[in-house]
């Protein structure tokens, strides 16, 4: 294990997005002595509300480009280390419309590796674990760091090229980097577009959830502030160019979640509706956190999904106002990519 390093001056990029907010707001309560400069382009999943109670002594934002080389360059100059939760982040758009996933979560990341070789700065690089492709459903096997990469779609291959600029970065130019890939997230500020905050804010609305496909695929859900503290310890502890995956044993198939929601809300269980699957839809994830934990002793604290669920609903019910103008949006955009 490396000395455990000990960052100052972080530029969170993405920070008004739904992890890296978290992230920010996790660092600012748990870590008293680090600055954070967010850098985000607020593009329609990032919103400045998500971290505007910040202190203004301890997280600033910085609204621009990741892409923008010359921006970038000048905040790596006051800063000791990267963040890079950054991305266009969902599969149904990159279907729709892949270019600005290629140009941000490709060009971006190059951007971004580039400005740390200059400073020398520490780099994490945040990922998924959807480079590794998709599981059987009867497959005993789970996702482990040796898994060769298998994306599916262009969400997921412009990530698992993110990936692999990152590895080539550390072994070409001897950067300071570490990669974690992790499952699906859930809890506050995830943008209505997304499966869960989808269906809760609908029922909140009286529509009923929508089921992809026969609705058996499986996801491996964590709560993000359990990625947050993974992130943490694989940044301060983990080995320069390592990866680590993120994981908390929260394999759930999509029609047993969404019946949970509706049991939430008192709801009979066959209260929702199918529709045409997503192309491509990759069946199952399943993550083998084993290396991250054994490592570097990182355990979850949310280990009762049940509970988490409940939470992020009763969040979703109190912040009416955060998501109403995003889901009108997100659900414009489902009318029209799924004519
Ligand atoms: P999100 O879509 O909620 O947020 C993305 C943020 O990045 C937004 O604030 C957006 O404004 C910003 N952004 C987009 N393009 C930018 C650009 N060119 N320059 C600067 N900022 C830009 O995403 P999320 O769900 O919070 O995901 C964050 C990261 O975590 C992504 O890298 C994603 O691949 C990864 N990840 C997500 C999950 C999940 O379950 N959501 C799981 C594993 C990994
Ligand atoms: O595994 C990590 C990934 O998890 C991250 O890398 C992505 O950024 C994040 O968006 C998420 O990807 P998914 O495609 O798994 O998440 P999404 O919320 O879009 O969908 C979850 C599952 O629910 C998936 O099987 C598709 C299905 N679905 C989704 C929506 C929006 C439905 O059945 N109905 C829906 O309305």
């Amino acid at each position: 294990m490396m000395a455990s390093f000990e960052p100052r001056h972080i530029i969170v990029t993405g920070g008004c997005g739904f992890i890296g907010s978290n992230f920010v707001r996790w660092v600012v309560r748990e870590q008293p002595d680090v600055h954070v400069t967010v850098l985000d382009k607020l593009t329609y999943a990032g919103n400045p509300q998500n971290i505007a109670d910040m202190p203004e002594d301890r997280v600033e934002l910085v609204v621009g480009d990741i892409c923008d080389a010359a921006l970038v360059d000048r905040l790596a100059a006051h800063a000791d280390t990267i963040v890079h939760f950054a991305a266009e982040s969902h599969n149904d758009n990159s279907i729709a419309c892949p270019g600005p996933f290629v140009q941000t979560n490709v060009q971006g990341t190059f951007t971004l590796l580039e400005a740390s070789r200059a400073h020398g700065l520490r780099f994490h690089h945040i990922s998924t674990d959807e480079v590794y492709g998709d599981l059987a459903l009867d497959d005993p096997a789970r996702f482990t760091e040796e898994r060769p990469y298998h994306p599916s779609s262009p969400y997921s291959s412009t990530k698992a090229a993110s990936d692999m600029l990152v590895q080539a970065w550390v072994r070409t130019y001897g950067i300071f980097a570490t990669i974690s890939n992790c499952s699906n997230n859930y809890g506050p500020y995830q943008h209505p577009e997304k499966f869960i905050p989808r269906q809760v804010t609908g029922l909140l609305r009286g529509v009923r959830p929508r089921l992809y496909g026969d609705g058996l695929n499986v996801r491996d859900w964590i709560h993000v502030d359990d990625h947050s503290s993974a992130v943490w310890a694989v940044l301060t502890r983990g080995r320069i160019g390592e990866t680590y995956l993120v994981g908390a044993n929260g394999e759930r198939s999509n029609i047993d979640l969404v019946r949970a929601i509706l049991r939430v809300f008192g709801r009979d269980e066959d209260d929702f509706d199918w529709v045409r699957d997503r192309p491509g839809h990759d069946r199952r994830y399943a993550i083998d956190a084993g290396k991250l934990r054994r490592e570097l002793g990182w355990e979850p604290r949310f280990t009762d999904f049940e509970e988490g669920l409940r939470q992020t609903i009763a969040w979703y019910r109190d912040h009416e106002p955060w998501w109403a103008s995003a889901r009108e949006d997100a659900e414009a955009r489902y009318a029209e990519q799924r004519r």
